[in-house]
């Protein structure tokens, strides 16, 4: 079974306040993107892999990552996967990757596709959750306390048969989706759950880019 990787890479990272796209960003001088690029390759468990920027990084993104196939995504998260999709080669079983979680330990990238080749539809890596979790209205009043014991913080790589993916996307042609898996749920499927690692942590704000930058140290 051969699997390809496709790394949504064409977020403007607004959240994180620097002046160019997330993906782009440098983490101990290299750009999240060939941090996360370079992760799924040493994985060994990818065979392909296609990376969605946006239209003005495409030429920086192919000097970036030479052994990957970029090309350009889309406004929202699901055009960007789309894109990749429409573009990918034939292969047995798919994986999502953030660019923007450059420190995912190969190791995890394994337990996924481990678990796909033993026969899962979709799988995604979760981490318990250690807050307690509130629901609030609009105006932040407490509605309702959420049984913490049962929710679970969702990564990436998320894992899927290229079937079950492409008909997730296919039966949702114009819904909007945090996470690939939520599709696959949508449109009925099972998805399993395998342990995730506190490394694949996604940068969205600077202080995550601070914390990354001391744990990438940390490794070296
Ligand atoms: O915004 P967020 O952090 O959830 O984005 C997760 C990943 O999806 C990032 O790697 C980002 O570059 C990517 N993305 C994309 N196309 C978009 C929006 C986000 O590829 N239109």
């Amino acid at each position: 079974m051969t699997v390809v990787a496709l790394v949504p890479a064409a977020g403007q990272g607004t959240r994180l306040g620097l002046n160019r796209p997330k993906a782009f960003v440098e983490l101990r001088g290299r750009a999240l993107l060939s941090w996360a690029v370079d992760g799924l390759f040493e994985s060994g468990a990818v065979d392909e892999v296609v990376v969605m920027v946006p239209t003005d990084m495409l030429s920086d993104a192919r000097a970036l990552v030479p052994s990957a196939r970029v090309v350009v995504g889309g406004a929202e998260r699901t055009d960007s996967v789309r894109a990749g999709l429409a573009v990918a080669g034939a292969h047995d079983l798919v994986l999502v990757h953030d660019a923007a979680r450059p420190l995912t330990p190969p190791a995890m990238i394994g337990r996924v596709v481990q678990a796909l080749r033993a026969g899962a539809s979709a799988v995604i890596p979760v981490l318990p959750v250690a807050d307690t979790v509130k629901q609030v209205d609009a105006d932040g009043a407490v509605v309702a306390t959420v049984d913490r014991a049962r929710l679970r913080a969702v990564q990436t790589p998320q894992g899927f048969t290229t079937e079950a993916l492409r008909a997730a996307y296919e039966a949702a042609p114009n819904e909007l989706a945090t996470d690939d898996a939520g599709l696959v749920e949508r449109a009925g499927g099972t998805v399993l759950t395998v342990p995730g690692d506190p490394l694949a942590m996604k940068i969205t704000t600077a202080f995550d880019l601070r914390v990354a930058q001391a744990l990438a140290q940390e490794q070296s």
